[in-house]
């Protein structure tokens, strides 16, 4: 175990840590609102339900991050993520530019959906790891919980993408 560091150092990364926390807060609510219009727009069953599971997840991730700050004596705050605003834009295009009831529409939400999970696996990757660092073994554990949902979410739509959507998709081009 390392002792602990000189203070301005400690206050540093700590500063860092919070404006991380910040920007995926943001994009987690961002998230809760446009995972709604991803659920109305998917054409499968499977798809569809795959979002609405996701999305109370997302909700309850919310939630946990309001434990994280408040774990580290901090008050819950957004700070806009324009990676995330970034990557729903992104969904959004991909929704106009397919047609709606297909499976090519499904393959195309996945793609987006992945990218937004990788996203989120990234920073939570990250935020945990720091929480790590710093000895918050509190924050620690909830990071940990949501990155591994974050990545069971990202397994789900590879199943649903290889499962039948592809295929699907592929037979309606011919
Ligand atoms: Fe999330
Ligand atoms: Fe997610």
């Amino acid at each position: 175990m390392k002792t602990s560091q000189p203070n301005m150092e400690d206050n540093a990364l700590h500063s860092f840590f919070i404006e991380q926390l910040q920007d995926i807060y943001w994009a987690e609510k961002y998230l809760v609102k446009n995972l709604k219009k991803m659920v109305k727009e998917a054409t499968s069953d499977e798809l569809k339900t795959a979002f609405e599971d996701h999305m109370k997840e997302t909700e309850n991730q919310v939630t946990r991050l309001e434990q994280v700050f408040s774990s580290v004596g901090e008050k819950a705050k957004g700070k806009r993520c324009p990676a995330m605003e970034g990557l729903v834009n992104e969904a959004h295009e991909l929704i106009e530019n397919t047609e709606k009831g297909t499976m090519v529409r499904d393959a195309a939400l996945i793609a987006a959906a992945q990218k937004i999970e990788h996203y989120e696996v990234a920073s939570y990757g990250t935020l945990k790891t720091l929480a790590g660092v710093m000895s918050h073994s509190k924050a620690q554990k909830l990071l940990e919980q949501t990155l591994e949902e974050e990545k069971n979410a990202d397994v789900s739509l590879t199943k649903i993408a290889e499962g039948f959507v592809n295929e699907s998709a592929l037979e309606e081009a011919l």
